[in-house]
């Protein structure tokens, strides 16, 4: 299985960025985590970051025909992105929405995700562990549907 990784506005700013809410790791440590858990699950990831929408959109429709499945944490742009919720259901791939904070516990703007609605499922709080259960999500659901 082969699965797209795309991250954000700011998450290449990991170990920097607020450190009390996202951790001391870095973007890179973040990659080399989940390369780790997706070869003991035989997963291909290819991962994505950008800080611009449309780049985002761009990615999510690149995964179309070359990926089968989407873990994807949209950051900021989860509260604000119709373009990024229309993108995921032009491209009809199973996707799953990651966050490493937990965005129900923070201010109320971060309860609202305009995404949620073509993802399979969403997994927040549980930092880095967080993609590689939103990969696993994916290997689940294409089991059960095989
Ligand atoms: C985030 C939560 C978002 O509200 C925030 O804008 C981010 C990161 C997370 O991973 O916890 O940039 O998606």
């Amino acid at each position: 299985m082969k699965v797209f990784v795309i991250n954000g506005p700011n998450l290449n700013m990991l170990g920097i960025r607020e450190p009390d809410i996202y951790g001391k790791k870095t973007y890179q440590d973040l990659l080399h985590y989940i390369d780790g858990a997706a070869q003991a699950l035989d997963v291909t990831v290819e991962y994505f970051q950008s800080n611009h929408e449309g780049d985002l959109v761009d990615m999510i429709q690149n995964a179309y025909g070359h990926a089968d499945g989407i873990v994807i944490n949209p950051a900021a742009y989860t509260h604000t992105s119709i373009a990024i919720l229309d993108a995921l259901k032009a491209v009809g791939l199973p996707a799953v929405e990651v966050h490493l904070s937990d965005v129900d516990q923070r201010e109320d703007f971060r309860r609202v995700s305009f995404v949620r609605d073509a993802c399979i499922g969403t997994i927040a709080g549980k930092g880095f562990d967080g993609y590689v259960e939103g990969i696993k999500l994916l290997l689940n659901h294409r089991n059960a549907r095989e």
